[in-house]
Order: structure tokens, then sequence, then C-alpha cells
């Protein structure tokens, strides 16, 4: 298992073998985020019902694309940092730290408040993690910046969905999958 204390018998040049497990560790919990959020993605595409069915289902599908590269990018990183990149479902059900996603056939502005939620959560995280390895690894928070360049516009284009004209998000303050998803179906019905 790739943590800290797995510590590799190589690194990258100029860091530490010690740096490059805590590094390793760092993006194994970023690869798990990513894993989730494509295949998650996909299960959104398979399941949007209702108006605007087609521009929500197309939307979704460059970005599971991107979120797979990201994946393999950052899965690419760990084994190049001298670490063991965990790809199965197992492993990643058994370490991540959230739930499975809350809704099956649903309508689109359902899905979109909810994905509101799903992104809010993977990057705040992935920020968290790109700060950490701004002391560690400067490659590695490069790679992370370059995630949340893209990350960040995805949250846009579902957001963009959700906001009134006058700036205001539905999804405005809560915290869960369910909570936005019924926020965005009201708000909705409000505009
Ligand atoms: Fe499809």
């Amino acid at each position: 298992m790739a943590d800290s204390k797995n510590v590799p018998s190589y690194t990258v040049p100029s860091l530490s073998n010690e740096d490059g497990a805590k590094v390793a560790a760092i993006l194994q919990e970023r690869l798990n985020a990513l894993t989730d959020l494509h295949l998650t993605l996909k299960h959104v595409h398979w399941n949007v019902v209702g108006p605007h069915f087609i521009a929500v289902h197309e939307m979704l599908d460059p970005q599971v694309d991107a979120v797979r590269l990201m994946a393999d990018d950052v899965a690419e990183r760990i084994a190049t940092l001298g670490g063991e990149p965990l790809g199965t479902p197992g492993a990643l059900v058994a370490q991540r730290t959230w739930d499975d996603y809350h809704l099956g056939r649903a309508t689109t502005i359902e899905h979109l408040g909810a994905l509101d939620e799903v992104y809010r959560g993977v990057i705040s995280d992935h920020r968290a993690a790109a700060d950490t390895t701004a002391e560690l690894d400067d490659v590695t928070n490069d790679l992370l910046i370059g995630n949340l360049r893209e990350l960040e516009q995805f949250h846009w284009f579902v957001r963009a969905h959700l906001e009134t004209a006058g700036g205001e998000l539905s999804t405005s303050g809560e915290r869960s999958e369910l909570g936005a998803a019924r926020a965005a179906r009201e708000g909705e019905h409000q505009g």
C-alpha cells in the first residue's frame, strides 16, 4: 500500500525517499477522488432524465474523458515517485472517506445540484493537496494545479445551470448531495 509508512527504495532525484512516500500517499487520495469522480460523471450521464436531457448528457462525456486523463497522470506520478498506485475498485472503496453518489435516475436539475456538491468536495480536497505538495514537490504541485484549472471550469459549467441572472446559486449553503439536489429543484421552480 502506498502510504507514508511504506517508503520506496528510490524516488525522483533531489527528493528524499520519505518525502517521495508522503507525496505518493497524498496522490493516492487524489487518485481515489478522480476515479470516483469520472465513474460518477458517467453514472449521471446514464441517469439524467427530463428537460435539457441531451445538453447535460452530452456535456458530461468530455468531463469523464478529461478526469480519466487526470487520474492517469496522477497514478503515473505515484509510480514515478517510486510508489504503487492502487486503481482497483476494491482499493478505492476501502480507502475513500466519502459515500457513494446518492442519486440514481433523476432530473437534470437535481443531478446538477448534486454535482455542484461533488465538485465542491473534490476541488476543496485537491486545493488542500496542492497546498501541501507546494512544500514537498513542485512537480506534483504543478500537476495538481493543472487538474484544478480544468476541474474548476467543469464546476462552473455545472453551476451555470444553477445560477440566477443576479448571480445567486440555488444550491448556496447546501452541504449534501441530496440537499443540493432538492435546492436546485426548488430554485428551478422559483426561477
Ligand atoms: Fe454515452
